[in-house]
């Protein structure tokens, strides 16, 4: 069997907030194989964003913290490089898209310069060859002026644009492993089917691994080969794309999923899970989501229930599951 491209173990992450000490990521862990498409999925607040920027070691400091655990990348540790190599490795082995791109571009150096500065940055390449590629890349991600936009400024595009030249900028060191955090939210639906296309693309030409974080299920279902579902800063459940939509099994992903408003009835309004993500800062000693769970017992509040594999590959974080 081939090695995880990236293995997260026992992920802690925190922040120290009014003295209290918040536990935004609290124990994950997570593999992502060559050329796997894995979907994070979760309520706002789960976690998730904190998830990603600690594997890029972009956790906002002073107040957070990776507290322990190990994110082995080809076998390397990123949290015990130094913070120089650490650099080397982003852009160059690991890309992230952020969910606005406007706060990822500088607003006041054109499109081509930015995307040809990756590249000067971190390989050998003349400025005439970074123009060159620069322009080719623009045009793979689907932006048919490239030659144009290359001297316009952020503010010039459209969203849509913008989040194309974020993956172009991303793409363009041929990452192993890509993070895209809700990249598409801010988009419209018909170029967000777009971008969509373009990630599975560049995995397909390029054997990128993706983490593609989002909080829409129609999403994950069209991208993932495996779902990871997070809620209050820890892995409920974890299986393939077939598994999670066939046999979802944690009380809160079968949750997720009836929020899904089904095609073949017309209601609008989206269900919603009643109740709310607990505090990060005072969580509960045993099951995070009993207070909101249909079908919990008295014993779920009393232990946390481990992490179990209930079919080999899909696990479940419940006890009655
Ligand atoms: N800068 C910060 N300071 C303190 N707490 C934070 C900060 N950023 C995030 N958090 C907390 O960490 C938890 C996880 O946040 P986040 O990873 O952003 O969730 P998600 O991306 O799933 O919506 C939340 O409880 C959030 O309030
Ligand atoms: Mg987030």
């Amino acid at each position: 069997m081939t090695e995880p491209l990236l293995a997260i173990k026992d992920l802690r992450t925190y922040f120290i907030s009014k003295n209290k000490e918040v536990r935004a990521v609290d124990g994950i862990d997570l593999e992502v194989y060559p050329r796997q498409i894995v979907c994070v999925v979760g309520e706002s607040g789960s976690g998730k964003s904190m998830t990603s920027l600690s594997i890029m070691r972009l956790v906002p400091q002073p107040k957070g913290k990776i507290v322990s655990g190990e994110v082995r990348f080809n076998g390397e540790d990123l949290l015990q490089l130094s913070e120089e190599q650490m650099a080397k490795r982003r852009g160059n082995n690991i890309s992230m898209i952020f969910q606005e791109p406007m706060t990822a571009l500088n607003p006041v150096m054109t499109i081509g310069r930015q995307i040809s500065e990756v590249l000067l940055r971190h390989q050998k390449w003349s400025r005439r060859e970074a123009k060159a590629k620069t322009v080719e890349m623009l045009q793979k991600v689907g932006i048919s002026r490239a030659e144009r936009i290359v001297n316009e400024y952020p503010h010039q595009l459209s969203g849509g644009m913008r989040q194309r030249v974020m993956i172009a900028m991303a793409m363009m060191c041929e990452p192993k492993l890509l993070i895209a955090d809700e990249p598409t939210t801010a988009l419209d639906v018909t170029i967000q089917a777009q971008v969509l296309e373009l990630m599975k693309k560049m995995r397909d030409e390029y054997d990128t691994s993706i983490i593609f974080i989002t909080h829409d299920l129609g999403v994950v279902a069209e991208m993932a080969d495996h779902v990871v579902v997070m809620y209050a800063g820890q892995v409920v459940e974890s299986a393939s794309g077939d598994q999670l939509f066939h046999h979802p099994s944690h009380p809160y992903t079968k949750a997720l999923l009836e929020s899904i408003p089904s095609l073949n009835d017309d209601k609008e309004i989206l269900f919603s899970i009643p109740g709310t993500v607990p505090d990060a800062a005072a969580f509960p000693k045993g099951c995070r989501f009993a207070d909101r769970c249909p079908t919990a017992r008295p014993s779920c509040t009393e232990a946390m229930p481990e992490l179990r594999e209930i079919r080999p590959g899909h696990l479940v974080r419940c006890d009655y599951a």
